[in-house]
């Protein structure tokens, strides 16, 4: 069943959007909105503006869309505008100060330590272990399939993310009960953090106590760290002593780094931070990408159908290899175009270091400064027909080639993402071996509505009627 036309154009529906927020809303009701998604302060005018300005209780905050002011945030004066630890220090609890949210020296560090175990050859390393855990979700979508045809999506997409990342870290498959109570415990974190958010932007300080708020996420930190540590323990003590185990994981790779410059090695404690921050950042925003992709394909038929034929054509039937990976463009731009309309990381927050003019506002320091993929990459000025799922943007000599500035799903500059290689390869795999086997279709009268959190997840589960394609042939057959 493919969605029925817009009403309004009698084109294909676009992509679901948040509604926009009416200019003149008080700033209060704006802080309640922003704790329930931040898409929802969004209005009709952000789509089209080049720098945002934003009044806050105690601060302004600033919004820089052109492609010129994002790569100068990003990349040429980036020292100007580090990461905003008001926001990123949220995560400290879990992730310590980690690749992810520190800054400075102590980032470049770590970068030159870890970058070497997400080289290029590692992603051949990884690939068995993503299709293996990809078996598993074949098999609990055919469970659904054969069970009435209801998946829930965004619950399925978790799983198979946080199964992939886990044996990638440790070695871990998610059917290990450690693995379902680290999986749990993460959850009841993440789920503390929108409040926070909302409170960190707007400069309300610690000290007045809220993050007590927050004891239920705090506690589940702790339990994170203490599984993690006794799952590395015994681990970084054998490699210490000169007998590191057999294992080929991301785990093994930390052990073994070695800064380049002063020789140093990551403690015991560096190495527990950059596992949990690579849990977190490996997993959530994936699942997060894959969710909206099978909502894009289950409501576009025909893409669905050139994802197919692509594949038959490339691979045919038999198991998907590394090496097949690359041929398959389409599905490519496929996950592409949906990182474009759903970027995961909607939102990068930097501060001002130092006062600065960026066009026609003067930023005093200390003032958040947001990037924001969201806008940037559905800019009314910058993109054709913005709104609408187009994957033939991203193919050869598409729109998408002179775009610099305008579609960063994985950052900007040095501080891109370390795990895009990663992200890319498991949705291409992923994807492909869903949509091969089973037909997606969207459920009747469900519409997802996007909302802004740690990432841009859907605001309710999201279900999509699935139908193994085989059966469906045959049920065809006269
Ligand atoms: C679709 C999936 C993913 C998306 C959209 C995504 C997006 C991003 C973005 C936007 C940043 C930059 C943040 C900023 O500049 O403030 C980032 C950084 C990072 N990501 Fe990802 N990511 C994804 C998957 C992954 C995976 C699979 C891993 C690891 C296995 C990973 C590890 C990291 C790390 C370590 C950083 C910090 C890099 C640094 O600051 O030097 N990400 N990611």
């Amino acid at each position: 069943m493919s969605m029925p036309p817009d009403p309004a154009t009698g084109g294909p529906v676009p992509p679901p959007m948040p509604d926009a927020i009416r200019p003149g809303t008080c700033i209060f009701a704006n802080i309640l909105r922003a704790r329930r998604s931040w898409l929802d302060l969004l209005s009709e005018k952000s789509y089209g503006m080049l720098m945002g300005e934003m009044r806050l209780p105690l601060k302004r905050l600033y919004m820089p869309n052109e492609p010129s002011l994002v790569r100068r945030v990003m990349v040429e004066d980036r020292a100007s505008f580090p990461k905003d630890r008001a926001y990123w220090s949220l995560l400290d609890p879990v992730t310590g100060e980690s690749i992810l949210n520190s800054d400075g020296p102590a980032w470049e560090r770590q970068r030159r330590m870890i970058d070497p175990a997400f080289e290029q050859a590692r992603l051949k390393l990884v690939f068995p272990i993503m299709a293996d855990a990809a078996q598993g979700m074949l098999a609990r979508v055919a469970s659904a399939a054969a069970g009435g045809g209801r998946l829930g999506v965004d619950a399925e997409m978790t799983h198979i993310t946080a199964d992939i990342i886990l044996r990638a870290l440790i070695s871990l498959p998610m059917g290990d009960a450690e693995a379902q109570k680290l999986y749990d415990d993460f959850h009841i974190f993440t789920r503390s953090l929108p409040t926070q958010t909302a409170l960190a932007l707007t400069r309300v300080p610690r000290w007045l106590g809220w993050p007590l708020l927050f004891g239920r996420g705090r506690r589940a930190a702790r339990r994170i760290r203490a599984r993690l540590e006794a799952h590395v323990r015994p681990r970084f003590a054998a490699h210490r002593a000169g007998s590191p185990g057999p294992q080929q994981d991301i785990l093994a790779g930390l052990l073994n780094a070695v800064d380049p410059v002063d020789g140093s090695r990551f403690t015991f404690s560096e190495v527990v931070d950059h596992l949990a921050m690579l849990f977190l950042a490996g997993h959530e925003t994936s699942a997060a990408a894959l969710t909206w992709a099978v909502h894009l394909i289950a409501t576009h038929p025909e893409v669905q159908e050139r994802m197919v034929a692509e594949i038959a054509a490339e691979v045919g039937d038999g198991p998907i290899g590394f090496a097949d990976i690359k041929r398959l463009r389409y599905v490519l731009a496929v996950f592409r175009e949906t990182l474009r309309l759903y970027p995961p990381v909607g939102s990068l927050p930097r501060v001002a270091a130092t006062g600065t003019r960026m066009r026609d506002k003067t930023i005093a320091p200390g003032c958040p400064v947001l990037v924001l993929p969201w806008l940037v990459q559905r800019h009314r000025r910058i993109w054709d027909r913005p709104d609408q799922f187009d994957p033939g943007r991203f193919l050869a000599g598409g729109e998408a080639e002179d775009k610099t500035g305008a579609y960063l799903p994985f950052g900007m500059g040095p501080r891109a993402c370390i795990g895009m290689a990663f992200a890319l390869q498991e949705g291409v795999l992923l994807l492909s071996l869903l949509v091969r086997r089973f037909r997606l279709e969207p459920e009747p009268g469900h519409r997802p509505y996007p909302v802004g959190r740690l990432t841009i997840r859907t605001r309710e589960p999201l279900p999509v009627r699935v139908c193994e394609r085989a059966a469906a042939e045959t049920a065809r057959l006269p």
